[in-house]
C-alpha cells in the first residue's frame, strides 16, 4: 500500500484550469505527477458517463477543475457540472465505489500555485483510498460490471432527463409546478438510480447469453418477482426479448437498443 501510486484523469476546462495548470507548468510550481489531464472548453462539458469511463480505464481518481462559480465563459456550466457530479456521486455510491474518488473543484486562470494545490491534495486523498477496489472491499472485475452498469444507467434516458432538469426542477418547478426541494430531489434521483442500474445488469448479462429470471436474480443478487418486473419492464421497451424456453424457464436476450421485441 505504501508504494501505491494512484492515477488520477483531470478534466480542466479551456478558460481557466486549464490555464492554470500551463501557469503551474512555466512557474514551475511542483505538483503530483500523477494526473493526466483532458481539456474541455467547459466543467459543464463532463458528463457522468465519462468519469464512468475513467475509472473503467484504471482511473483511482477522477478530478474535475473548472472557473470559479459566476466566471464560467458560458454562464451556468459549472452549475451543470455541480449537477452533473452530484448524480455521479450518487451512482458511484449505489454500486459501492467510495465517492471520495470524485472530486469537483474551481481554479482560476491565474491561479497556478492553487492548481497544483488542489492536485497534490486530491492525489493524496485518492493514495489513502488505495488501488481501485480496496478500499470498497470489491473484487476488481465485480467491481468493474458495476461501473459499466453505471455508465449504462448514466445515458439512460431517464436518468438524462431529470438529472439535466435538477437547476429548473428546484428553482422554478416540473410541468406541474411543483417546487422540488434539494432534500427532495435527491431522492428522486435515488430512486432513478435504484431502477436504471439493476435494469443495466440485466441488459449486460443478457448481451452475454440468454438467462432466466432465476440466473438474473442470482447473478445480480435480487429477488425473483422485482427482476420479473425489470424484465417486463426492458421487454416493453423493446430492449429485451424472448429467446427460448428452457424445460419450464424463458430465457431472455437482450436487444439492440431501440429495435422492436
Ligand atoms: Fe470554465 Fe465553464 S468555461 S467552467
Amino acid at each position: 500500500m505504501s508504494t501505491f501510486e494512484p492515477k488520477i484523469l483531470g478534466f480542466c476546462c479551456n478558460w481557466c484550469s486549464y490555464a492554470a495548470a500551463d501557469l503551474a507548468g512555466v512557474s514551475r510550481v511542483q505538483y503530483a505527477h500523477n494526473i493526466v489531464i483532458v481539456r474541455v472548453m467547459c466543467s459543464g462539458r463532463v458528463d457522468p458517463k465519462f468519469v464512468m469511463a475513467g475509472f473503467l480505464s484504471g482511473a483511482d481518481g477522477v478530478l474535475i477543475l473548472g472557473c470559479h462559480l459566476g466566471d464560467c465563459h458560458y454562464t451556468t456550466g459549472n452549475f451543470e457540472a455541480m449537477n452533473a457530479v452530484v448524480e455521479t456521486k450518487k451512482l458511484l455510491d449505489y454500486v459501492g465505489l467510495n465517492p471520495g474518488r470524485l472530486m469537483l473543484d474551481w481554479v482560476s486562470a491565474a491561479e497556478g500555485g492553487r492548481f497544483a494545490e488542489l492536485v497534490t491534495g486530491f492525489t493524496d486523498q485518492v493514495r489513502k483510498l488505495g488501488p481501485l477496489g480496496s478500499v470498497e472491499g470489491k473484487d476488481i472485475d465485480e467491481l468493474k460490471f458495476e461501473l459499466r452498469a453505471a455508465k449504462m444507467a448514466a445515458e439512460s434516458e431517464k436518468l438524462r432527463g431529470v438529472a439535466g432538469k435538477q437547476t429548473e426542477f428546484t428553482t422554478k418547478g416540473n410541468k406541474y409546478g411543483e417546487v422540488f426541494t434539494r432534500h427532495e430531489m435527491d431522492r428522486v434521483l435515488e430512486g432513478i438510480i435504484a431502477e436504471e442500474v439493476p435494469m443495466s445488469k440485466i441488459l449486460l448479462l443478457t448481451q452475454e447469453k440468454p438467462l432466466s429470471v432465476k440466473e438474473i436474480a442470482n447473478r445480480i443478487g435480487l429477488n425473483p418477482p422485482r427482476v420479473l418486473k425489470y424484465v417486463s419492464a426492458l421487454r416493453h421497451k423493446g430492449l429485451l426479448a424472448l429467446d427460448s424456453i428452457e424445460k419450464t424457464s424463458p430465457l431472455y436476450v437482450a436487444q439492440t437498443q431501440g429495435s422492436p421485441e
